[in-house]
């Protein structure tokens, strides 16, 4: 992809884009430890439910629109304001940029921290000492600056990535690495699974206690599903608009939602053997992934190279997903003002450091900030996934449902070639018009009541 409209230089090269941008941190480390605060199961149950009649739909949307009008997303909704004479739906667009301004910028405090394990690791095999990245985690959550430096790295690399517009070189990075990635993935979910608590973390994953869900169960399953598909952010719809005019967004979509679904299913497969196993690990701590994978591959022969392979992935994943919502930020600033590439990368990555301050500071300095026993980290984080972005999703739903013509919304969808696309069609339309803002906002309200119950 480079700076000019251009397309994905193969179809591969897109759909690598697209996993990398879906692929994250999400999966791996917010996906567990949302599932622990869950309950397990029955949330599960939701999540996979979600994906299939709110996220898919909408990831399809987004990528559909991108590649029909070949712009980003505020360019897209000030077309659709025009045409359809509404004038406040631009909000929705430029609400959604902002989001992934937030987004990027905690998503780079955790990155940080995968960059603090992996080099964790390498000390670790340095010193000889296959337990010491098992006790970083204290060290890490101790020190406020150290957080903020490594946030500062990982926002420069991303910078750097997209200033360059070498994600060619990035796509065929991710390329290369996600199957590596998936593959151990696949072996520590085995080696998990040969725990005795694995049959236990088999029925907590899996079994649904539905007595386990509270009132706002349902829009976190929601508000991870967007979060997962990287959907609500206007991320799909630039990525829809570098794709091949002869690709089938449907298709890509579907694709792209069953595998990210199945890592993430994977790393619950992976984590939770372990932390049932240990009695003193909280599930619903948004440190789960690392207080749990460094304790299981020290236990592990050869589990300091598993660590250093594991981390090197998970931080080729986070960049492919910051790559993404730095991107979408740098097009539509592009588009909208008069910025150079270069001016408008800088703006973005100052901004987004200036935001991931607070965030990497919440375990420090802001230690004593609380809400409703949530610290800045995890208050933001729920703040960004479980309120503002259905709210931007359900807009950007509303608007490609109801602004756009059906029989653009059938162009856009049905591809002559494919029949299983006419078959698609009616249930994609019932899904934008009535089932997944129909859901989104039961979801919505269901979270308000709980706020009252209390
Ligand atoms: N989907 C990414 C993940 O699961 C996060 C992300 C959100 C990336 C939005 C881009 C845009 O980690």
């Amino acid at each position: 992809m480079s700076s000019r409209r251009n397309v994905w230089s193969t179809k591969f090269g897109f759909y690598l884009a697209a996993i990398g941008s879906a692929c994250g941190l999400g999966n791996l480390w917010r996906f567990p430890y949302v599932v622990g605060e869950n309950g397990g199961g029955a949330f599960v149950l939701l999540y996979m439910s979600f994906a299939l009649v709110v996220g898919l739909p909408l990831l399809i949307s987004e990528l559909s629109f991108g590649q029909s009008r070949k712009k980003s997303i505020l360019s897209v909704f000030s077309d659709l304001s025009k045409k359809a004479n509404k004038k406040h739906i631009v909000w929705i667009a430029r609400s959604a940029v902002w989001l992934s301004l937030i987004a990027l910028s905690y998503y780079a405090v955790i990155s940080g921290w995968v960059l603090h394990f992996l080099m964790q690791f390498m000390v670790g095999i340095y010193k000889k000492d296959p337990l010491y990245a098992s006790h970083s985690l204290r060290t890490l959550m101790e020190n406020g600056l150290l957080q903020v430096g490594l946030a500062s790295v990982h926002l420069l690399v991303t910078l750097i990535v997209i200033m360059k517009g070498v994600q060619e070189g990035i796509e065929k990075w991710v390329g290369y690495l996600m199957p590596v990635f998936g593959l151990l993935l696949a072996i520590l979910m085995f080696k998990s699974l040969s725990l005795p608590s694995a049959t236990e973390a088999l029925r907590f994953l899996f079994y649904p206690n539905f007595s386990e869900l509270t009132y706002s169960s349902m829009i976190q399953a929601v508000g991870h599903v967007l979060f997962t598909l990287s959907v609500g952010f206007g991320v799909m719809v630039t990525y829809g608009s570098y794709m091949n005019e002869d690709q089938h967004a449907p298709s890509a979509g579907f694709r792209v939602t069953t595998i990210d679904t199945m890592i993430s299913l994977g790393a619950g497969l992976l984590i939770f053997p372990v932390v049932l196993a240990a009695s003193n690990i909280r599930l619903s701590d948004p440190a789960l992934l690392f207080e749990a994978l460094p304790r299981f591959l020290a236990e592990m022969s050869g589990g300091s190279i598993f660590g250093i392979a594991f981390f090197v992935c998970l931080y080729v994943a986070a960049l492919g997903a910051s790559i993404g919502l730095f991107e979408v930020i740098v097009s539509n600033l592009k588009e909208q003002t008069k910025l150079s590439r270069s001016s408008a990368c800088w703006a973005a990555g100052f901004v987004a450091l200036v935001l991931a301050i607070a965030p990497a500071l919440s375990s420090t300095a802001f230690e004593h900030v609380q809400w409703g026993g949530r610290g800045v980290l995890e208050a933001l984080d729920a703040i960004l996934i479980n309120w503002l972005l259905p709210i931007v999703a359900l807009g950007i739903c509303v608007s490609f449902a109801y602004c756009v013509k059906e029989q653009e919304l059938k162009d856009i969808f049905l591809d002559p070639e494919k029949q299983v696309s006419v078959i698609l069609y009616p249930y994609w339309y019932f899904s934008i018009r009535y089932l997944a803002p129909g859901i989104i906002f039961v979801a919505l309200m269901l979270q308000v009541i709980g706020l009252f119950s209390v």
